[in-house]
């Protein structure tokens, strides 16, 4: 049979994103090698804040026609200290999302076997979530603006955005995302009783959006009570959309419940199809461990398999997570989930679980 091909733009970036994104291309690698099914062509970008520093842009000219022609982007992360944050984050991350329209950012969480949640009561399958994160516009929209600056009176707004077309089609998604999975179970988060002009319209559209998915048992709540309800009754939760900002602060949360901010993937796609969709670990480029070589990798790894499974390569990528959880069974694994692994150990064992399996 013919080998798929599918090229891949990797985007390493700062901090531990080069360290990471190289393990999961070497796993990567090794997968497609042992399987024989697909291949990756991989080609990288050097845009960093490095780049930025040196030219004064993060993607150079002619950067978003480059990436275009790509089935996927494989990023790292951005954030460097001699560069402001929100600099770093619309220079790069947000320069990708918002063109390519990768309006649904999917976050899924477990614990992984081998590793512990710091729930004292939360066992593996106990707590497997999909979180899905409005990622166009709402409070990230780039609205809003300063005036009087330097004065004791300065002003700074923030606008929160909310169009019913991008509202209804993340919905939509959404409870495509709870139907695909067993328990057909969606639990959508607003904060309507304070925000009641755009939470409110959320609520609208919801109802409508659901009368499309009459087996998909919907369940609502408002974002505080929400922290609450994932820390004492993780079971109780499989789907979960909310705004761009409250799904950002809800996954990192979720990362925590699960065991650590270094297991975690994320995915910005585009549901249409039109533009390459971009997947990355959740976490940042942790300047605090870069360069020491113990970055936990399994972000990355697990980050990799939502990329196949949106490619299409739905069996490689389940191959590939259950060679992870074997690794964190075996207990290697590092600092930040009580190992005493490296980054390169646990990519080592990976892949020899790769090619042991096939
Ligand atoms: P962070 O995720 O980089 O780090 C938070 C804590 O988790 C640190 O103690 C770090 O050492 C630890 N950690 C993160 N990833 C880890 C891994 N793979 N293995 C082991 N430990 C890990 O978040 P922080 O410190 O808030 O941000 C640092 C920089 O990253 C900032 O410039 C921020 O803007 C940027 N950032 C970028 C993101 C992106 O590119 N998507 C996402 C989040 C933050
Ligand atoms: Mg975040």
């Amino acid at each position: 049979a013919e080998r798929r091909v599918y090229k891949i733009a990797s985007i390493p970036a700062d901090g531990i994103g080069p360290e990471v994104i190289s393990a999961g291309i070497t796993v990567l690698q090794t997968l497609s090698k042992a399987l024989g099914t697909f291949d990756l062509a991989i080609e990288h970008f050097d845009w960093s804040s490095a780049t930025y520093l040196k030219t004064g842009k993060y993607i150079p000219d002619g950067g978003h026609e480059k990436l275009k022609q790509f089935d996927a982007i494989l990023f790292g992360a951005v954030g460097a200290p001699n560069v402001p944050d929100h600099i770093s984050l619309w220079g790069l991350r947000l320069a990708i999302c918002q063109p390519f329209q990768q309006y649904a950012n999917v976050r899924p969480t477990r614990v992984l076997r081998g590793t512990q949640s710091p729930l004292r009561n939360c066992k593996t399958g106990d707590l497997d979530w999909v979180i899905v994160r409005e990622n166009s516009e709402g409070e990230y929209a780039g609205q809003g603006g300063r005036s009087h600056a330097g004065q004791p009176w300065e002003v700074a707004t923030e606008l929160a955005i909310f169009t019913r077309h991008a509202v209804e089609r993340l919905l939509r998604f959404a409870f495509e995302t709870a139907r695909s999975r067993p328990r057909k179970l969606l639990t959508f988060v607003t904060k309507s009783n304070a925000q009641r002009n755009g939470m409110v319209l959320w609520d609208e559209v919801c109802e409508i959006v659901a009368r499309e998915f009459p087996d998909v048992k919907l369940d609502k709540m408002l974002v505080d009570a929400m922290t609450v309800r994932m820390v004492l009754k993780p079971e109780s939760l499989d789907t979960i959309v909310a705004t761009n900002l409250h799904a950002d602060i809800l996954s990192d949360l979720a990362a925590a419940l699960a065991g650590s901010i270094g297991i975690a993937p994320t995915s910005n796609l585009d549901p249409t199809r039109k533009n390459p969709s971009m997947f990355e670990p959740i976490h940042g480029s942790a300047f605090d461990i870069a360069g020491k070589g113990i970055a936990n990798p399994v972000a990355t790894f697990w980050t990799a398999a939502e990329m196949l499974a949106w490619l299409g390569e739905k069996d490689a990528a389940a191959a590939l997570m259950e060679c992870v959880e074997r690794v964190c069974e075996r207990g290697i694994t590092t600092p930040d989930l009580g190992g005493t692994a490296t980054t390169v150990a646990v990519t080592d064992a990976v892949c020899q679980e790769i090619e042991r399996e096939f």
